[in-house]
């Protein structure tokens, strides 16, 4: 047998297990010092009550023969898909049950969906950015280049119509920089898309961290995306699923034949997120669960406040958490990003994600993240200022 030789091009590790890995070997040389994680984003809240009681809900369901659920459809219930579906018709995208898949997380799915695109596609990533789009496409031999992001454009690159991309991946509000498009932005990488006939992976896995109303939250938003886009979207920022695992992807019938592929796809390598999952997933999209969520995404954002206030105290650089659970930060005294992170760790106890694991244009930037607990996040930014003012 021959091993796939593309797994030689990536990094030996992925970014979060490296850090998790740094940070491991320092509690164990350091048994008696405290470390606040503000590194990988996952949640700290536990899931709301709506969730909660619907998951108990369906645990018992499953304990009784008259309820109980063997296999389901693999691109999720019907009840769950509706619920998506409305949500989405409340911002004036309509949506075919049919174009909606319930997925186990928006991770997942983004590596998954390229089963569907041939190797020789040309890859248009934009730098820095969430290091799964690279690392995916690496695994599977496909031509990478990037869409540089810097202070200069904000951090939203724009398409350039002397570059021919196949498929373009657009995260949007961005990781790890918080940056998010508007709707006349993403009309531009929409109509190049269309012109180049690439297809965008719109990542929307921080939608709900908008604030603005008139920013847009979905790609379908904007006119002819359903002819060019996917989007992958996660309840895991969102509601706190990230240990729960459930999120959905739109695959558009206007995208021809790719949505009947991508059924295909599914029913013959995944057997569907559990019933279970599903029914908690349902409760997200009441209007208890909807209330409930927004409560924890303004705790979040809270946080997010508190760490910009602090940086900004110590005269450091830094965009994000406003629409994001992001801070993206400039590592002060031209620091490298791995520099910062051991000086954090090693000074504060503090860890965070160097900025140069989500590409060449993130060295030299960190990136924090806002879903610490509220106490360790004031006690974090207490020791950020003992050591950074
Ligand atoms: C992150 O910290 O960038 C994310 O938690 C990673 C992920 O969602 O897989």
């Amino acid at each position: 047998m021959n091993i796939n030789k593309n797994y030689k091009n990536l990094e030996q590790s992925y970014l979060f297990s490296t850090v998790a890995r740094k940070v491991s070997e320092f509690a164990s040389k350091n048994p008696d010092k405290k470390i606040i994680r503000l590194g990988i984003g996952d949640v700290t809240l536990p899931l709301c009550k709506a969730v909660t009681e619907a998951l108990h809900k369906a645990v018992d369901e499953m304990g009784v023969q008259s309820t109980f659920r063997g296999y389901g459809p693999e691109q999720g219930y019907d009840f769950l898909r509706t619920a998506v579906q409305k949500y989405y018709a409340k911002r004036n995208v309509e949506l075919n049950l049919d174009e909606i898949f319930i997925s186990d997380g928006a991770k997942s799915d983004l590596g998954n969906i390229l089963d569907l695109f041939d190797k020789d596609n040309t890859v248009l990533v934009p730098d820095p950015v969430y290091p799964v789009y690279v690392d995916t496409n690496i695994m599977n031999s496909r031509k990478v280049i990037f869409a540089d992001a810097n202070g200069d454009n904000c951090f939203l690159p724009m398409p350039d119509k002397n570059i021919k991309a196949d498929i373009i991946y657009i995260c949007s509000p961005n990781n790890p920089t918080g940056a998010v498009y508007n709707k006349e932005q993403l009309k531009e990488w929409v109509n190049y898309a269309l012109a180049q006939k690439a297809v965008i992976l719109f990542d929307s896995a921080y939608e709900c961290f908008i604030s603005d109303k008139e920013l847009p939250r979905s790609i379908y938003e904007i006119e002819g995306a359903k002819e060019c886009a996917i989007e992958f979207c996660s309840l895991s920022k969102t509601a706190g699923f990230t240990g729960t695992r459930c999120g959905y992807t739109i695959v558009p019938e206007a995208l021809g034949k790719l949505n009947k592929m991508w059924l295909r796809r599914q029913t013959t390598k995944f057997n569907g997120v559990p019933y279970i999952i599903q029914r908690g997933a349902e409760a997200v999209f009441s209007e208890e669960g909807q209330r409930e969520i927004k409560e924890n995404i303004n705790y979040y954002k809270e946080n997010a406040k508190v760490i910009s206030d602090t940086l900004k105290s110590c005269n450091i650089w830094h965009v994000g958490g406003k629409h994001s659970p992001y801070i993206w930060l400039r590592c002060p005294n031209n620091m490298k990003s791995w520099e910062f992170f051991d000086y954090l760790l090693e000074n504060a106890q503090v860890v965070g994600t160097p900025g140069s694991g989500f590409g060449r244009n993130g060295e030299g930037y960190f990136r924090l993240t806002s879903f610490g607990s509220k106490e360790n996040t004031l006690e974090a930014m207490k020791r950020l200022e003992k050591i950074l003012k």
